[in-house]
């Protein structure tokens, strides 16, 4: 069964409507490895070693955050610049990576009607996370559709948080259908999961 490490960047848990919800359902799920990475991290001062022994010990990897900016918070970008490093990740010798999974787990401000061609952002979701799915592809890994929540200041978030939920416990059981690398954007109705 793959090894499922979810790691959370919002830098204010405490005032948060859906990622605290998400982040208290996830937490019932056995067998996943779990990080605040703001907690952790306060000061963005990233151990690069550890981050990089925690990844190479599990085979799907979930980045939960909030959109900020059409782009994850800033501690997510550090995270990335430092622990997805030359050697390691990309380049020579950089392919501690290949063959794992990526999946992001996203809330957005904007509407599902914001995010989509003619719509106030003019751009489908997707479109924004390119950066995240060709650093998934540089590093050699798979990157599985995004789970999404739009209107997250306006949602119900009981409905996504147990979808979160249900979706880590899927990939724990190796219950995550192959559709996953097709799909646009998963939704709470609409995982990809086959019969356990
Ligand atoms: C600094 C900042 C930047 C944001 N940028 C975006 C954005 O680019 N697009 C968007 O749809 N929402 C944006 N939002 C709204 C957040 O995505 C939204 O507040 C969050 O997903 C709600 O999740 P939470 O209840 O867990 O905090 C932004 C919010 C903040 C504070």
């Amino acid at each position: 069964m793959p090894a499922v490490l979810h790691l959370l960047a919002h830098p204010g848990l405490a005032t948060s409507h859906v990622n605290a919800a998400m982040w208290a359902a996830a937490r019932g799920v056995a067998g996943v490895t779990r990080a605040d990475l703001y907690a952790r991290y306060p000061r963005h001062d990233i151990d690069i070693a550890a981050e990089q022994a925690r990844l190479l010990a599990h085979e799907v990897i979930v980045l939960q955050f909030p959109l900020f900016w059409y782009s994850g918070p800033a501690l997510l970008k550090d995270w990335i610049d430092l622990t997805l490093e030359h050697g390691f990740a990309y380049g020579a010798g950089g392919d501690r990576l290949h063959g794992k999974v990526l999946q992001l787990a996203i809330t957005t401000g904007g509407t599902a009607a914001a995010y989509a061609p003619g719509g106030h952002n003019h751009h489908e979701v997707r479109t924004f996370l390119t950066p995240f799915e060709q650093t998934a592809r540089l590093s050699g890994m798979r990157f599985a559709a995004p789970y999404v929540l739009h209107g997250a200041l306006l949602a119900d978030p009981a409905a996504h948080a147990a979808g979160f939920a249900r979706l880590l416990a899927a990939w724990t059981a190796d219950r995550v259908a192959p559709e996953v690398f097709d799909r646009a954007i998963l939704t709470h109705d609409t995982l990809p999961l086959t019969e356990g």
